[in-house]
């Protein structure tokens, strides 16, 4: 077997595109949950239904999902703290748990790291005495206990800080040790449950690399949870976006922000912004072409997932992301072609860009972003343009007689 503490993987260039673009049919499954369905006693709903899930040697993937939509659960159940009530979840091609089998194997006996939100490092030992702790449990013979703790720290940085007591460590410090410690075992999986959330903004952006780096490095298969969907966006290679137990959604993020399957994926990743317009054709694949409404010959391409109730001359709600919007002044009384006329209501200076509400005829008021270099003024007219194609489809509740028209 290998392993990364005795033997580094270089950080080679091979290895980083071998990290960056997961091959399933040529990667090997470092993980698989297969029907998890999860109830805690005294609860009517489940807190987990039905959920499968690979994660491949070398991959990030994130649950990502709002709160008490089955995350820790999943992750706990993944490292042998929980019992699923049903499912099978196996570690490359050992079975940990076979619900039928009644088969569940005990957290130290899987190949498993876990970092918690917490840290849980222990106060009244030194970071060498933390990190030597699982080592000490599975009665390592010294030596090697040494050594690995040694190349353990070195890989999180923190060499050099073997003898300091835990409780004076920083933040940041303490949850490297926490990383030292989940890895000085050197598991085929790396379980993280929101190890970030009680670092500052700042911190949490350096971690984020810093992680990103470290399971280059290694290799090694990372199942990470988080609510923050820009922790997400930027550290996995695949997500898996939750809700009420249930995922909604599992890919690349480009995908998930770029076609989500429903409302929730829509609007949790990301921000969209609603048009109203009419299908001017559709076919059965879900393929669309949308005339926006008020304006004259603004026609987009999108999609639908809904291809049954979506259909030429339906009246829907077009999913536009911010930036794929652009602003700018009117500079004639006739909106050409192709744009959508309005007015900038209001401008909000956010920093990396400025914030117009637009009034615009037989849409509403819509918040379009811009750049900050050209601001436009308050109270005057502006010309959008949409990107042409690569928007989603919606159903929707607007009609042509509610807008008077
Ligand atoms: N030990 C427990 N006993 C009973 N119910 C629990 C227990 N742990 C979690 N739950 C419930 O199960 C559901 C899922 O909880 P879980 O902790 O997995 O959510 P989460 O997605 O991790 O949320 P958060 O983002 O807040 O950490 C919630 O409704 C929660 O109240
Ligand atoms: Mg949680």
């Amino acid at each position: 077997m290998r392993s990364f503490l005795t033997t580094a993987v270089p950080e080679t260039p091979a290895a980083r595109t071998a990290t960056e673009n997961i091959d399933s049919t040529k990667a090997k499954i470092a993980m698989r949950l297969e029907g998890l369905w999860k109830t805690y006693p005294g609860n009517l709903q489940p807190a987990v239904k039905g959920l499968s899930l690979d994660v491949y040697d070398g991959e990030i993937v994130t649950l990502l999902g709002p709160s008490g939509c089955g995350k820790t659960t999943t992750l706990r159940m993944a490292a042998g703290l929980e019992v699923p009530d049903l499912g099978d979840i196996f570690f490359g091609d050992t079975a940990v748990v076979m619900s039928s089998r009644r088969l569940c194997l005990a957290p130290n006996k899987r190949n498993v790291g876990m970092v918690f939100q917490s840290y849980a490092i222990w106060p009244h030992m030194t970071v060498a005495e933390n990190v030597a702790f699982p080592l000490k449990a599975r009665r390592f013979p010294r030596k090697e206990i040494r050594d690995r703790v040694r190349r353990a720290l070195e890989l999180v940085g923190m060499a050099g800080f073997e003898d300091r007591p835990g409780p004076l460590l920083s933040g940041g410090q303490q949850q490297r040790v926490a990383f030292a410690r989940a890895l000085v075992t050197e598991p085929r999986v790396l379980l993280l449950d929101e190890p970030f959330s009680n670092l500052d903004a700042k911190l949490r952006e350096q971690m984020r690399i810093r992680v990103k780096l470290l399971q280059r490095r290694l290799n090694i298969a990372l199942l990470f949870v988080t609510h923050d969907q820009i922790e997400a966006l930027s550290l996995s290679n695949r997500i898996a976006l939750m809700n009420f137990g249930v995922v909604q959604q599992q890919g690349d993020p480009r995908l998930l922000y770029e076609k989500p399957v429903n409302e929730f994926v829509r609007d949790f990743v990301g921000r969209t912004l609603l048009f109203k317009g009419t299908v001017q054709s559709s076919n059965p694949s879900g393929q669309l072409a949308i005339a926006l409404e008020g304006a004259s010959d603004c026609v987009v391409f999108g999609r639908t997932y809904d291809p049954d109730s979506i259909k030429t001359g339906s009246l829907v709600y077009i999913g536009v992301r911010p930036e794929d919007v652009e602003i700018h002044p009117a500079s004639g009384t006739k909106v050409p072609p192709g744009m959508i006329g309005g007015t900038a209501q209001a401008a909000l200076f956010v920093g990396e860009r400025i914030e117009y509400q637009v009034e615009i005829q037989g849409q509403g008021e819509i918040l379009i972003y811009g750049e900050r270099h050209n601001p436009i003024d308050e109270g005057s007219k502006v010309w959008l343009k949409l990107r042409p194609e690569g928007h989603s489809a919606w159903a929707s509740n607007w009609s042509h007689k509610e807008d008077g028209e």
